[in-house]
Parts: C-alpha cells; structure tokens; sequence
C-alpha cells in the first residue's frame, strides 16, 4: 500500500526511525524489492552497478547482527559521552539511538549495501568515487520505504564491527567495503514531521565560502 505522499512531503519527512518501528508486523520480501528496484535507478560511477544488497530476514541471523551493534554502540558511546555538539535535543538522539539496541534483534529484517573494493587507504576522488556510488541509491530506498509505510535508520556504527558482520554473512571482506546497517520495517503510524536543520541561510553562499 502507498500513501501517496507528494515529492516534496517524502522529502520532509524520511526521519530516522527507532522508536517507531514496528516490530510486531513482518514485512514482505516482495516489498523490500520493490524498493530496492526504485532505489536501483540511482546513479553511480559509470553505471557499473558493482553495488551488492545483503538482506538479512533471518532471525538468528538478525540476532547475530543486532548483538555486534550493541558491541560497536557501546565503543562508540563511551567516545561519545565525552563530547558536547550542542545540537538541538541532543539528549534524545543518543536516549534514541540507544534505545535502538533493544529493537534491532526484533526488526523484521536489515539491509546492508555492499560497495565493491575497499576504502581503506584510498584516495579521496577514489572514495567519492565509491561512497557516491552507492549513497544515493540507499537514501532513495529510504524514500521508497517512506512512501510505502516503512520506515529505517541510517546506521553505522556496525562498520567498528565490519569483519565480524562479514565472517556472519559471508561477505569476502577484501572485495567488499559495508555502507551501514539499515533495519526495515513498517513504522508505527505514518505521521512524520519535518526536522530541525540549520537554516540555509547560515549554511549556503554563493560565489565565496
Ligand atoms: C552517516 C550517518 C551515520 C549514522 N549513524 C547512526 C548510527 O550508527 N546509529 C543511529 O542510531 N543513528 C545513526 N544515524 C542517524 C542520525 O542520527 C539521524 O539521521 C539524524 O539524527 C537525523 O535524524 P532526523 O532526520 O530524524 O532528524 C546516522 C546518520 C548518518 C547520515
């Protein structure tokens, strides 16, 4: 089912989703396809299409994943806790991203996009040429998802992890560098706001930095 949202209103309005995934509902393979088919319209370096999707709807599996979440959250809230970046309702974002780590083993499935080759060690016009080619096309399944009732969180925390998730899923680590780890699943009601940002007035100039 679609909600029919405009372009505009999708745009708005793809938050990252935590607390209100819902766990209870399983979603469809057919669905996570559907979206990865739009998501697949998005460009990338020489339309090489060297981009690999991992599903993981398992559930033992998803508990694997979920628990080497947890390991890397906690490495990275305790760098974290020691520094302030005075946005805006900061609090509830961590109170939030924690909160995820008691979800994730729940969620209906996770998806996690593979670029071809390793960013290690690379150049930065090599990893903009690798980080750009896949980028677009997870944030455009976000947007699928949104207009279908879903809802994700783009997470990667995992990447701390990225050698064991491999070793779990069976990724050859040497060829393939993970984008994140990203739940899925129909978000509890569909009623999304549009979030603080700074303002473009304080962020755009034009013709000078
Ligand atoms: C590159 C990137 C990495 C992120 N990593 C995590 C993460 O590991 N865990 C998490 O809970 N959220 C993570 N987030 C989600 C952000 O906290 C979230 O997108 C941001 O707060 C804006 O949320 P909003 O669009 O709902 O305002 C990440 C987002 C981005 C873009």
């Amino acid at each position: 089912m679609k909600l029919n949202l405009s372009v505009d209103e999708v745009l708005t309005t793809t938050r990252a989703v935590r607390k209100r995934l819902d766990v209870s509902k399983p979603v469809p393979r057919a669905v996570i396809e559907e979206c990865l088919e739009l998501a697949l319209q998005a460009p990338n370096g020489s339309n090489r299409n060297v981009w690999r999707w991992v599903v993981v709807d398992d559930r033992a599996m998803i508990a694997k994943v979920a628990d080497q979440y947890k390991g890397a959250l906690g490495d990275f809230s305790k760098v974290r806790a020691s520094e302030s970046t005075g946005i805006p309702r900061e609090d509830k974002l961590m109170e939030s991203a924690l909160s995820l780590v008691g979800t994730l083993d729940k969620v209906p499935a996770m998806l996690i996009p593979l670029m071809s080759g390793r960013a290690d060690g690379k150049s930065v016009p090599e990893q903009a040429a690798m980080w750009g080619s896949i980028t677009q096309a997870v944030w455009s399944f976000f947007l699928a998802l949104r207009e279908r009732g879903l809802g994700s969180v783009w997470t990667t925390v995992t990447l701390q992890r990225e050698k064991e998730i491999a070793g779990l899923l069976g990724i050859p680590f040497d060829q393939y560098t993970q984008v994140g780890l990203f739940p899925i699943a129909y978000t509890l009601g569909t009623d999304f706001k549009k979030a603080w940002r700074k303002p473009v007035s304080e962020v755009l100039s034009y013709n000078k930095f």
